[in-house]
């Protein structure tokens, strides 16, 4: 069990994973639950802290998600952000209304009074501030503790308990001294223990998962990306040889993937592991289909139909380990006020029932940054930690309209110099995800002193922290005319390059 555990209530705000991340990384384990929760359940988890996240509704409003207000009588520390502040100062006697003009961005904060939660911070400090409510008075038993310009409340602290209340955002990378606020709270406030990090995690996974499956055997679906690598090499760890993995290679992996998956996890660290060449099962049965829906969907099943052929060719097996991410969890658990959902892609969706398999998650409470750092920690390279997320159908929906393998094959090279490119200048790690698309479209071009008549290729680069929004990534012009260079006059079939400039929403990160 985690030394000490936060509780973050979410009450929707785009930045409440952001919170759970910033307490993990100052080593206290952090878990998110809906804001409504009641506090029968939030007290039965024995938190040393709460906090309470921001939300874009508003506190005054009649559908808006208070908090239970027992979880007041608890007695827990408490850190209110923003539309937390809000919600704790109005059920607390206090007095919420619509700012006179919405503040998006960052404020000069001045404090008024001394206070725990400010220790080692300025008196005046910038923070980042994004709300169109204020709290206009305070309730009995609180006192202001800093404001802004425009903000006569923006920090307030209650004389009798250990409540503190924040109208800017500690967890957002604008605000310098938010880190020195979260750590005053949890360590200063909360006297919560420290020591919560991925080597502790990995010992206390192993043993889980050794609890769990005891004398069992599992089975894995390695796809080259980092979360079944990771799962499967902690597994591996966990069960040795009562494991086995499956690398179902569908034909719309990138240039070299199963051939990595294969060296770094078969070959150097002995996994059992079965690569399943269902290349031209899965062009045949692609062949001349458009839709991009169809694509996803023949896939999938096709998918699954290959990994249950090869699961019976082995043993006895009872458990199927996945990787299954925090995010996924959150997204079910805070229906309605939570984090805004997140399409879960699981590709062997429907096999644990039809199998009669249980299923092993270790990953279920990590964020994607603590998964690779798991996977350091478990000694993997870093260019199989690093890598970028990659869509289950593959380069089937990379190669826009029906899916053929010289496509295939125009598009992996284009990719490959992307990416070369990308690592080459450094601004591989510095990017979310990035790949190249191939567009069903021919174009004029020039080629020596011919006429071309050939394919586009589009990149695609975005900064992102989770998948859900995400704004295209300012890559160097310098480095964009290299790749277009490269690869209109390598790549033959290719005499177009261009570069997507649109963010998620109103498009999405993939193109189909
Ligand atoms: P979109 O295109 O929806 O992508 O903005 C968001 C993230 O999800 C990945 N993605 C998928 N992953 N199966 C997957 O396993 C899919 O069908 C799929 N579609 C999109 C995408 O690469 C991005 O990281």
């Amino acid at each position: 069990m985690p030394r000490s555990l936060v509780l973050i209530l979410d009450f929707g705000s785009q930045y409440t994973q952001l919170i759970a991340r910033r307490v993990r990384e100052l080593g206290v384990y952090s878990e998110i639950v809906p804001g409504t929760a009641p506090a029968g359940e939030i007290a039965a988890r024995k938190p040393g802290a709460l906090i309470l996240s921001g939300s874009p509704a508003s506190g005054y409003r009649a559908e808006a998600p208070l908090p239970d207000p027992g979880i007041y009588a608890l007695e827990k520390p408490l850190l209110g952000i923003c539309y937390g502040f809000q919600a704790t100062a109005q059920l607390m006697g206090g007095q919420v209304e619509k700012a006179e003009r919405a503040e998006y961005g960052t404020a000069t904060f001045v404090r008024d009074r001394a206070s725990p939660l400010f220790e080692g911070v300025p008196k005046r400090f910038r923070a980042w501030m994004s709300h169109g409510d204020e709290v206009r008075a305070l309730g009995p038993g609180w006192t202001r503790v800093a404001h802004t310009s425009s903000c006569a409340f923006a920090a307030a602290m209650h004389e009798r308990h250990p409540f503190h209340l924040i109208q800017f955002h500690p967890e957002v990378a604008h605000t310098p001294h938010g880190r020195r606020v979260l750590s005053n709270f949890l360590f200063g406030i909360a006297h919560l223990r420290g020591g919560w990090s991925m080597r502790g995690f990995l010992r206390q996974a192993v043993t889980e998962i050794r609890t769990r499956v005891g004398e069992g055997h599992v089975l894995c679906g390695l796809s080259g990306g980092v979360d079944s690598s990771v799962v499967a090499t902690l597994c591996h760890r966990a069960v040795g040889e009562r494991l086995w993995c499956v690398l179902v290679d569908h034909g719309l992996l990138r240039r070299g993937e199963a051939e990595e998956v294969r060296r770094e996890l078969g070959e150097k660290r002995g996994l059992k592991l079965t690569v399943v060449d269902a290349r031209a099962r899965f062009l045949e049965r692609l062949a001349g289909v458009e839709d991009p829906e169809r694509k996803r969907k023949i896939i999938g099943e096709e998918f699954i139909r290959v990994f249950e052929e090869e699961a019976k060719k082995l043993g006895p097996v009872e458990f199927l380990a996945q990787g299954t991410l925090y995010p996924d969890v959150i997204e079910s658990a805070s229906a309605g006020w939570g984090a805004q959902v997140i399409k879960s892609h699981h590709n062997v969706g429907g096999l644990p029932e039809r199998m009669h398999l249980k299923l092993v998650e270790p990953l279920r409470s990590l964020f994607k940054d603590e998964v690779r750092e798991l996977g350091r920690a478990l000694g993997l390279p870093d260019a199989l930690v690093d890598r970028h997320p990659f869509p289950g159908p593959g380069l089937a929906v990379r190669i826009l309209g029906a899916v053929n393998e010289p496509d295939l094959d125009v598009l992996r090279r284009a990719d490959a110099i992307y990416i070369e490119e990308l690592r080459r200048a450094k601004w591989y790690a510095r990017t979310w995800q990035a790949f190249a698309v191939l567009l069903p479209v021919h174009s004029v071009g020039v080629k020596g002193d011919e006429r071309s008549y050939e394919r586009v290729v589009a990149l695609r680069a975005v900064d992102s922290s989770d998948g859900m929004t995400a704004d295209w990534t300012r890559l160097p012009h310098g480095l964009l005319a290299r790749v277009a260079s490269r690869i209109a006059n390598e790549v033959r079939g290719v005499n177009r390059v261009v570069f997507d400039c649109t963010s998620k929403p109103p498009a999405t990160i993939e193109w189909e």
